[in-house]
């Protein structure tokens, strides 16, 4: 029989990771802390769970997509958490960006419990969250990737196996280290180059026809020239992880300036009340302290 999978937090990306999950023909049975969000899940004839514990009680395979470590401790440790709910050989599949402590305090906690532990974050956005092409960044036991590999390929690929438990949060920090501070200097770039009268259209074509082309570039140039700043991958959440990246390179004391420089890019971009934005919208820190504005908008 098709096991049943659990998911906790259907958020902007849990909520199609879910779908697909479905999609892939196992019985779902969601939870979301706000109750609003498992409306369509109900509607489309699925279960909802009125807690972790509950999800964990009735699912074999409990996939977590949350915001940060707080939300991964409240749902797992909190009451009515997972823990109260987990039955021996329980698999746990953590896939929110969380920081290596947190996974290794999670995995611990959930092993203790009697349950099997996934890390296995996701790069992309909510694009490749719906069409089920994230990529999955995994790491845990092979036979237990092996187990979950259907689920994963359902939410995406190419599945990369990043090693032990820790290395799969450890990846996705690496990832996002770079995409942080790759959007953080376009921004920079755009605005020096608009402070100096250059068309935005013209930097575009220059930036596509070079060495330094990326489908970020284009995407997020396309999206700033609209003034489009509908979340993707909103500001707080890259802010956070460019503040977790820095900690754990400090924890390994590796230094990283430019990251770092970065961080308070998207921090000052948080402060300004632009957090909700896609992180596109960091050009909007730069347009504030220079007095500027980049692309058609007013
Ligand atoms: N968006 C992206 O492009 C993207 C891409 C790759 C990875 N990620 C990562 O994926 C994770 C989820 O991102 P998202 O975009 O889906 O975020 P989101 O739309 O903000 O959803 C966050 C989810 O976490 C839940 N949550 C937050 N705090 C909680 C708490 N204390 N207790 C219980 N539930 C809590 C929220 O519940 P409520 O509905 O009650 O607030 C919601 O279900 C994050 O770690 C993010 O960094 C995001």
């Amino acid at each position: 029989m098709t096991q049943t999978v659990g998911v906790i937090g259907l958020g902007a990306m849990g909520a199609p990771m879910a779908e697909n999950v479905s999609a892939a023909g196992y019985p779902l049975i969601v939870y979301n802390r706000t109750s609003e969000r498992t409306e369509p899940f109900a509607d489309a004839g699925h279960d909802v769970a009125d807690s972790p514990a509950e999800v964990a009680e009735r699912a074999g395979i409990v996939i977590v997509m949350v915001t940060d470590d707080e939300a991964l401790e409240a749902v797992l440790e909190g009451d009515d958490g997972v823990l109260d709910g987990i039955t021996d050989g329980t698999i746990f599949l953590q896939m929110s960006t969380v920081t290596p402590a947190a996974t290794a305090a999670a995995a611990e906690a959930v092993q203790d419990a009697g349950g099997r532990y996934v890390d296995a974050p996701v790069s992309g956005t909510v694009g490749p969250a719906e069409d089920g092409t994230l990529t999955v960044l995994a790491a845990g036991p092979d036979d237990l990737l092996d187990e979950v590999d259907r689920i994963l390929s359902a939410i995406g690929e190419p599945i990369v196996d990043c090693g032990a438990v820790g290395d799969g949060t450890r990846m996705k920090l690496f990832v996002n280290l770079l995409l942080g501070d790759m959007m953080s200097a376009f921004a920079e770039a755009l605005a020096f180059g608009t402070a100096q009268g250059l068309d935005d259209d013209d930097m575009l074509t220059v930036v596509e026809a070079g060495a330094v082309d990326s489908p970020l570039f284009s995407i997020k140039g396309e999206n700033i020239a609209a003034g489009d700043f509908e979340p993707r991958f909103p500001i707080d959440l890259q802010f956070k992880d460019l503040r977790y990246a820095v900690e754990a390179a400090n924890e390994a004391g590796v230094p990283l300036p430019q990251t770092a420089a970065a961080r308070e890019t998207f921090s000052a971009a948080s402060g300004m009340g632009h957090g909700e934005e896609d992180m596109a919208a960091v050009v909007k820190f730069f347009e504030r302290v220079a007095g500027l504005s980049i692309g058609e908008r007013e």
